[in-house]
């Protein structure tokens, strides 16, 4: 937990902790991580999307691996824990094998990926997904709010495009990827229970909307002249609620809204506004796209405004491997002497690592369920348990797992 408030101050701004993708703070944090990782005695590289991976061999050179990871980007004004915990508590996993000298029929590596929450480029997952992928899914032309493009800022941070695909690892190098991570919600804390694994992870679907009006004087246009970009967007982000509310199955969020020219006394001639919906269940998330893209569409017409929508980003809903769930929901129960199992309505860099090896989940509770916020907080005794939980699952996958 040290650890976690340590890395804080690799941040944007010192009273609101932010560390997006290929910044400053970003190549500060990564280096901290990567020390943090050497101190273990683990191997330490940097892949081509900035990722930082230690490995700590097994009792055979070369054989697979175990993957345990997380993410050490942020959202803005973020809480210490999302992502940052699980990388932590990867690499202190290693460092308790490391004291004693004890090596498993497996080696252990701790990816701390660079870019899960997407926040500079909208797109998330970007640096598992190049694990997966390589570079077939890497959206080099996406821009952040400065304009600047993935191509670019990779260049800019040292990396080169020409070399994403080498990020690319292959299945039959892992056994399993596991991952620790805070509920970020308020289930465990209801059910009065440290940890506990997890089933399966929502899908998602991020939209960017762009609204086009027409610009001109807040008090010289009469009201039914207007091509008002703002008012339009306005009424489609309700439909977003709307539709969202409607049935329990679905959350919908739009949490960036960019309005040009951008001042009180001008009416709004362009808006984009970014749409995040997630579901459990891929068709009934599919289908609310669609429904809103339609309404959209008819409203933009009815007011006159030109419309240009583009589906930034969509993750299928993933289960966690059974046989591996099985290991995890066991090794928790070692711990907590309990079983409870959760669906995780927040994205994790698991869900990407599930199409490369079998990948699992663990929970740890977290403070009245509050994440992406600073008031993010969880218990030492909590942090402790889930630790341990994440030991206790490599023994038992030691001793039922043994390498091919
Ligand atoms: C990551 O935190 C996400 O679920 O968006
Ligand atoms: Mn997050
Ligand atoms: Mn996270």
């Amino acid at each position: 937990m040290l650890r976690c408030d340590e890395l804080t101050k690799f941040s944007r701004e010192p009273n609101a902790y932010c560390r997006t993708y290929l910044t400053p703070e970003h190549r500060a944090a990564a280096d901290w991580l990567a020390e943090k990782m050497r101190e273990t005695g683990m191997t330490v590289r940097e892949d081509s999307v900035g990722n930082v991976i230690g490995r700590y061999e097994g009792q055979t050179e070369q054989a697979r691996a175990v993957i345990l990871g997380s993410h050490f980007d942020t959202v803005p004004d973020a809480g210490k824990y999302d992502g940052n915990l699980g990388v932590i508590t990867a690499i202190e996993c290693v460092a308790t094998l490391a004291a004693t000298g004890r090596r498993l029929p497996f080696a252990v590596e701790v990816y701390a990926f660079a870019d899960e929450e997407g926040t500079r480029f909208t797109t998330g997952f970007l640096t598992s997904s190049a694990v997966v992928d390589g570079i077939i899914n890497f959206p080099l032309r996406h821009v952040d709010q400065d304009g600047k493009s993935v191509a670019d800022a990779l260049e800019d941070y040292g990396l080169s495009v020409e070399n994403i695909s080498t990020a690319k690892r292959h299945s039959d190098e892992f056994l399993a990827y596991i991952e620790l991570h805070i509920e970020q919600g308020p289930v465990l804390e209801e059910n009065d229970l440290a940890i506990c694994p997890v089933t399966s992870i929502a899908g998602q679907t991020r939209l960017s909307i762009t609204i086009d009006g027409k610009a001109g004087h807040a008090g010289t246009v009469p009201m039914p002249l207007r091509r008002d970009a703002l008012t339009g967007a306005a009424e489609m982000i309700i439909e977003v609620e709307r539709v969202c509310r409607a049935d329990d199955r679905l959350v919908g969020t739009v949490g960036t809204v960019n309005v040009s020219p951008g001042a009180l006394n001008v009416i709004p001639g362009e808006v984009e506004f970014g749409i995040d919906i997630r579901s459990g269940d891929d068709a009934v998330r599919q289908s609310a796209v669609e429904s809103l893209l339609a309404f959209f569409r008819t409203k933009a017409k009815e007011r006159g405004l030109e419309i240009t929508t583009e589906v930034k980003q969509t993750t299928p809903a993933v289960a966690c491997d059974p046989e591996l769930l099985k290991i995890i929901d066991a090794a928790c129960a070692d711990v907590t002497g309990r079983s409870l199992q959760l669906y995780s309505g927040a994205g994790h860099d698991a869900a990407i690592m599930a199409s490369l090896c079998p990948a699992g989940l663990i929970f740890v509770r977290c403070k009245d369920g509050i994440s992406h916020h600073p008031a993010e907080s969880i218990s030492l005794d909590d942090a402790d348990m889930a630790f341990r939980a994440m030991m206790r699952t490599l023994e038992r996958l030691a001793e039922s797992w043994a390498p091919v």
